[in-house]
């Protein structure tokens, strides 16, 4: 590839990211778990996807009838108009099939529908999936894919990454049940905290440790640590999924230590010998660990975004994000104290980042945390 194309595709507008078989897998079975009647007589739509060779929709169109689905819908984009472009070359399964056509193979996108048995083998299987040339491109935003969102009842997929914030608004607004991959950061924006803190939405159960791997037609341009190049495949550490179904990790409380057993026994050196340290312009306090919440602790307290992969409604309630929240602001006794101290981050006095100062009186500004409490009906040791 020429220096230019690789840079392009390196670019985080590339939304060419394929998701594995047992991730999908992994995913569903913990709403299965929680109820195993989740998809039954329902209609699933998988947009955005690549239908001949989707692992969303090998997944589901394998599990239809153990599902007991009504009707899988699975919908691409079409070649000419993704951002970009791959060495496009129509599948055999479409080159073979009468309806074959050199124009619309790349100019409209693709729809698949799987109801019935169609072949008449006795089961409903990914060989008896149905399939048509849409009227359009299968941009998720047009009409043509709205109304096959409005027929939905849930919406399954990994969305382009570059167009997240519009994807969710665009399931949002149907109010469908979904379950869409994203990046982590997303939790931060403002359309998507609020949804959050709410409980219209959380995080998924999860990738393995975190770590998410997809193949793409670019992914050999990734350096070492995101490219494997026996497998492949880039790996992201960021990416999680989102919902609005339930799952049995969301209701599974964090076992937490006391404030006293933290000082004493915490694995953190942040902590160990140490105390929780209040910020300076708001009434929290600063606990830089889940791990290390104190279960004891009545009051507000800041902790790291990755929180919300442990939080659940039931043991904790979300009073808001750092960035959304009014502090009294930073003094400038503070800022002075700041950069007298070498740090070189932009603040200003009345600057309304949370702050605090170190058993050394080091001034710290923290990364931007989520500020929760214990439920009131959580016991208190
Ligand atoms: C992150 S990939 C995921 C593909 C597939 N769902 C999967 O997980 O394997 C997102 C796909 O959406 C397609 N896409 C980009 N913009 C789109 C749009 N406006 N409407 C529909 N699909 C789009 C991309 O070309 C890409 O194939």
């Amino acid at each position: 590839m020429a220096n230019k194309t690789l840079a392009n595709a390196k670019n985080a507008k590339n939304d060419e990211f394929y998701t594995q078989y047992h991730d999908i897998e992994k995913e569903m079975n913990a709403y299965l778990e929680y109820d195993k009647n989740i998809f039954r007589n329902k209609t699933i739509l998988l947009p955005c996807d690549d239908p001949e060779w989707s692992n969303f929709t090998k997944y589901f169109a394998q599990n239809f009838e153990n599902f007991g689905l009504k009707k899988l819908i699975s919908t691409s984009y079409a070649a000419n108009s993704k951002k970009y472009k791959t060495n496009y070359q129509p599948t055999l399964f479409e080159v073979n099939d009468p309806q074959f056509d050199t124009y619309k193979t790349n100019l409209n996108g693709k729809i698949f529908i799987l109801t019935k048995d169609k072949n008449k083998n006795g089961k409903i299987d990914i060989e008896d999936l149905e399939w048509h040339y849409l009227d359009g491109d299968g941009d998720f935003r047009s009409a043509e894919i709205g109304k096959l969102r409005d027929e939905a009842d849930v919406i399954i997929t990994n969305p382009p990454f570059s167009m997240f914030r519009e994807f969710l608004n665009w399931i949002i607004e149907s109010s469908k049940q979904f379950v869409i991959i994203g990046n982590m950061n997303a939790i931060t924006y403002k359309e998507v905290f609020p949804l959050i803190q709410e409980n219209k939405m959380w995080l998924g159960y999860g990738f393995d440790a975190g770590n998410a791997y997809f193949s793409s037609p670019f992914a050999n341009v990734y350096g070492e640590g995101v490219y494997n190049s026996e497998t492949n495949l880039v790996k992201f550490r960021n990416v999680c999924w989102f919902t609005n179904i339930d799952h049995g990790k969301r209701h599974q409380h964090l076992p937490l230590m006391t404030a006293e057993d933290n000082y004493k026994f915490s694995k953190h050196k942040e902590i160990k010998g140490k105390k929780y340290f209040k910020y300076d312009n708001y009434d929290a306090i600063e606990v830089p660990y889940t791990d290390a919440i104190p279960s004891n602790y009545r009051g507000v307290m800041g902790v790291p975004i990755s929180f919300l992969q442990k939080y659940s409604p039931d043991q904790f309630s979300i009073v808001g994000l750092s960035r959304y929240t009014k502090t009294q602001g930073m003094s400038k006794e503070f800022v002075d104290a700041y950069y007298k101290s070498g740090q070189t981050g932009t603040i200003c006095e009345g600057h309304p980042d949370l702050c605090y100062y170190d058993e050394n009186n080091y001034p710290v500004v923290p990364y931007m945390r989520v500020l929760i409490k214990f439920n009131i009906n959580e016991v208190i040791k």
